[in-house]
Parts: structure tokens; sequence; C-alpha cells
């Protein structure tokens, strides 16, 4: 990939550093949290790990093994729909996420579903604020992605 700065006319295309990052993904999830809940709630289910627009979902798959009494972190973890499916299945799960507003929504999910995993936390997930070996699962679902930047 190339990555030196490209120059078209007022558009200029440079490659960021993780902080600048991580500060331009926070906000922008955060700004679009409402709408992104809206747009793709109901396809994302509010207690399902889907792994993808094709919707093939972890009860169809079963890649991450046995869930009962095991302790689980989804990071980038939107909304935790599927933090809160682990947990429905029997996990302790942790829903981490850069973005305060997309785990707030998740916050109102559970008071409608009765469900909710054990814990969230804001997180970039390239510096999680966990011990080594504090989980059995780790898992992220189209999460974390970073973001680069366009300048006008
Ligand atoms: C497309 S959503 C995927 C989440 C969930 N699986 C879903 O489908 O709604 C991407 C999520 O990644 C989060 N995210 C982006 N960059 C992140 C980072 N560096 N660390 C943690 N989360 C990040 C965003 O805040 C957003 O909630």
């Amino acid at each position: 990939m190339n990555t030196e700065p490209e120059d078209s006319g007022s558009v200029r295309h440079e490659p960021l550093g993780q902080g600048e990052s991580v500060s331009a993904s926070q906000r922008w999830w955060d700004a679009e949290a409402p709408s992104y809940y809206r747009e793709h709630g109901e396809q994302l289910g509010d207690v399902r790990l889907s792994w993808g627009p094709e919707q093939v979902t972890e009860a169809e798959l079963g890649v991450l093994g046995p869930l009962e009494d095991r302790d689980v972190l989804e990071f980038g973890a939107g909304s935790g729909q599927g933090a809160r499916w682990c947990s429905d299945q029997g996990a302790r799960a942790i829903a981490s996420d850069l973005s305060l507003e997309m785990l707030r929504i998740g916050q109102h999910i559970d008071q409608e579903q009765g469900v909710a995993p054990d814990g969230y936390v804001t997180a970039d997930a390239a510096g999680l604020p966990f011990a080594d070996e504090s989980f059995d699962v780790a898992f992220s679902a189209y999460g974390a992605l970073p973001l680069s930047l366009i300048r006008i």
C-alpha cells in the first residue's frame, strides 16, 4: 500500500498516526451512534452475534466454542449485541468500544431486552485495559477498523 501523502487539487489524503486515527474514529462514531442504530439495529438483532452483513450468526457457526461459564470480551462491540448474546448463552461477557455513545445505546437495549453484558468498557482496541489472560474468548465483528483521513 502506498503510504505517501497524495495531493489531488484541494483534497489531500494522508496516512494517520494511531492517536489521530483513534480520536477521529471516536468523534465519528459518537456522532453517528443513534443513526447507525436506527439504520442497522433491526438487521443486527439486539441479542445476536452476527458475523457481518451476510448475517451469518454465531448460533449457526459456533466458531467461538462453548460459552457457558467462559470469560468473553467483545472489542469494537458497538452497542454490544454480540456480547449480549454471549451473556444470554451463559458467558461472563464484557462489551468494549471506543465510542461511549454506542455503549450507551447498548445500555438502553439491555433495559428493553432484560439481558445485558456483565460490563461495558470504553477503550481503544489497541490499548485495552485488561491484564493478559483475562479472557477465554475475545472477538470482534467488524469492530475497531481504523479510519484514514481526507483533508480538504
Ligand atoms: C461497524 S461497528 C461494528 C460493531 C458491531 N459488531 C456492529 O455491527 O454494530 C464498528 C465499531 O467499532 C468501534 N471502533 C472503531 N475504532 C475502534 C477502536 N480503535 N477501538 C475500539 N472500538 C473501535 C466503533 O466505535 C463502532 O462501534
